[in-house]
């Protein structure tokens, strides 16, 4: 099958299209056709070894010291089953679904078996395979950061960073959550974050919000410029700074200000839940959640799409396509 294959860490040009060998799925697996997949932050970071500020040691420690132990990127994507294990009774041949494999990878490829029990659900039938591809990065970053901030009905949720791949899924969420949404986001983005539910939206080049004496329960960093330093004023009594970007040593402080504050900072790497992934397809079923879509490249031009990636300003998801005869 073909895949896109890289053996040492650097820019988009370490990306190589491969033919590697197809998998087999084992008992309880299903093996997954690709018919879409997404360049992620996520990816460009593993890719690149680019890391949060105290994480580069870490990074190499769990991605490879010298070279990338699993040379194919890619945490999500959607398609048809090809076939199944023998145990296997969630799932049948022809069924349409999306999947996310998180931290393990492995996803920019035409095959990609998973375990049925795994991050695997039925694709919305509302949603294009692009759409469903697209389903589970930013949204299931922003549905464990909202449970761990313990968002509740009415409260007044900032997103910074507020069109990317994890602010979009953001700011749909904290409005189906019921609370009351602030975006921040560039000037060209202002159009669409409002028109995913953000009832009010800052233009960061025009307005510090750090500045203007609004108060938040939540504020949500994707972006990495809202450290607890320069938010604290901006969160009310009680508040949650959700450092979805977070380095070091934003991460080390969090012990000192949850024994000294009434407000709290929530960091670290969001968890990947199959209940998470069944929700978020009954959000998009029920017309109140929809992946926002950016870019579309073809598989033999993801390094492109990297390159795209890699300037930080996507708006919402970047889509990988596979041809195959019998694309619906
Ligand atoms: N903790 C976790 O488990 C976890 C999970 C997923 C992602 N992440 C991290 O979260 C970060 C965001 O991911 P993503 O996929 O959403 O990235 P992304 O799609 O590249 O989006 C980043 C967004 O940041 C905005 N931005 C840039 N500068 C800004 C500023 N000064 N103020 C406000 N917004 C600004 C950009 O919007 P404009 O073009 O409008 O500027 C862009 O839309 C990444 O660093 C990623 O590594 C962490």
């Amino acid at each position: 099958m073909k895949a896109i294959v890289y053996e040492r860490y650097g820019p988009p040009d370490v990306l190589e299209l491969k033919e590697v060998e197809k998998p087999t799925p084992k008992d309880n697996e299903v093996l997954i056709r690709t018919h879409a997949t997404t360049v992620t932050s996520g990816d460009c970071r593993v890719r690149s070894l680019h890391m949060p500020v105290g994480f580069g040691l870490i990074a190499r420690l769990v991605l490879g010291v010298s070279r990338p132990r699993q040379p194919i990127l890619g945490s999500e994507l959607a398609g048809k089953v090809e076939s199944v294990g023998k145990d296997v009774k969630k799932f049948k041949v022809g069924d349409e679904v999306f999947a996310f494999t998180g931290a393990r990878l492995g996803c920019h490829a035409e095959y990609k078996c998973m375990p049925e029990d795994g991050a695997v659900v039925l694709k919305p039938a509302k949603l294009t395979f692009d759409e469903a591809a697209a389903m589970s990065f930013g949204g299931t970053t922003a549905l464990d950061f909202f449970r761990r901030g313990k968002l509740q009905l009415g409260e007044k949720v900032l997103v910074n960073g507020a069109s990317g791949g994890v602010g979009t899924a953001a700011v749909q969420l904290a409005r189906h959550f019921g609370a009351v949404v602030t975006g921040v986001c560039s000037t060209a983005n202002v159009e669409l974050v409002r028109s995913l539910g953000a009832t009010q939206v800052i233009d960061y080049t025009k307005e510090d919000f750090t500045r203007n004496g609004e108060t938040y329960d939540l504020i949500v960093d994707t972006a990495g410029t809202a450290a607890f330093s320069r938010s604290k004023d901006s969160l009310k009594e009680g508040g949650r700074l959700l450092l979805v970007l977070g380095g070091l040593p934003d991460m080390l402080q969090i012990p000192w200000v949850s024994m000294t504050n009434s407000k709290k900072i929530i960091a670290g790497p969001a968890a990947v839940r199959a209940e998470d992934l069944r929700f978020l397809a009954n959000l998009a079923e029920a017309g109140e959640f929809r992946p926002v879509i950016d870019r579309c490249y073809p598989l033999e031009q993801i390094a492109e799409a990297h390159r795209y990636v890699d300037t930080g300003r996507k708006k919402g998801n970047v889509i990988i396509t596979l041809e195959h005869d019998d694309l619906t």
